[in-house]
């Protein structure tokens, strides 16, 4: 596993001329953000030694180094997910090879359902916490020696970012809401009682990703700051039928937003 992971990033070191130690995952909200990345150069997936190979068509992902805000960064356009038949070694992966690489933060973003009733569709929630609610563990197996065997989970989601992002939104006028978003595998929405049950445990919102990425950047010491929109609502009593298109509706309504405050957020996370 760690010869195939550094085997990747010795190969990807040879094409990059950048060395950043931001990477971001473009997930659902931040698609957009890809325009706003000058000095751009791309590795396709499927061109990359080890890498997964995306079971969309037409979508084998990339990855796009360039700058962002002024920030040399490291983005991943299109992301690997347990519920489309990948391992939790797979889904994470591109993490690791990004430990090697010598990335030191991380941004993520994804789509969520809200359980929270303070919640409205459309609006953004700073992930502050997760529960990891995913069938397989992804440090599940020998112990890859970038962190420990038990690592702490403490604070999965760094503070100081959070605090800066809670200042640039209020700076931009923009409502972000807090919360704790669960990760389980999908592909089903959840029932009503599902719902229930999520917001009974302490989550806020719900989606069907991030959380491996998080565990593993973590273990690997890399920090983290991830962001949910909240595309569909599972509130007791008020449950109504959720669809792929909705979900993708209202993440792109959200995403001048959301891409708003990564752009700055990136632009300080070295201040
Ligand atoms: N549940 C799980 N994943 C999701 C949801 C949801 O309600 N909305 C967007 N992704």
């Amino acid at each position: 596993m760690l010869e195939r992971i550094q085997e990747t990033a010795a190969f990807l070191k040879q094409k990059m001329h950048t060395h950043p130690e931001t990477a971001i995952i473009l997930g659902t909200g931040l698609g957009s953000l890809v325009n706003d990345i000058t000095d751009a150069y791309e590795i396709n997936y499927a061109d990359i030694p080890n890498f997964p190979l995306s079971t969309v068509e037409g979508h084998s992902g990339k990855l796009i180094f360039g700058k962002l805000g002024g920030v040399d960064i490291m983005a991943m356009q299109g992301r690997f997910h347990f519920y489309e038949g990948y391992g939790m070694k797979e889904v994470t992966f591109p993490v690791r090879v990004m430990r090697e690489l010598g990335i030191k933060t991380l941004f993520v973003s994804n789509a969520a359902g809200g359980m929270n009733p303070e919640f409205s569709i459309g609006d953004l929630m700073i992930i502050t916490d997760h529960i990891n609610f995913f069938p397989e563990h992804p440090l599940r197996g020998k112990n890859i020696p970038y962190g420990p065997r038990f690592p702490d989970m403490g604070e999965a989601y760094d503070r100081e970012l959070i605090k800066k992002a809670d200042a640039i939104a209020a700076e931009m006028g923009i409502k972000v809401q807090h919360g704790v978003y669960l990760g389980t595998q999908g592909p089903t929405f959840e029932t009503p009682a599902e719902y229930k049950m999520f917001h009974i445990m302490g989550a806020d919102a719900v989606g069907m990703s991030t959380v491996p990425e998080v565990i593993v950047a973590r273990h690997c010491g890399i920090r983290v700051f991830g962001v949910s929109v909240i595309t569909d609502l599972g509130l007791e009593g008020q449950v109504v039928e959720v669809s792929h298109e909705e979900v993708q509706k209202a993440a792109d309504a959200a995403q001048p937003k959301m891409t708003a405050i990564m752009r700055e957020l990136i632009a300080r996370s070295g201040e």
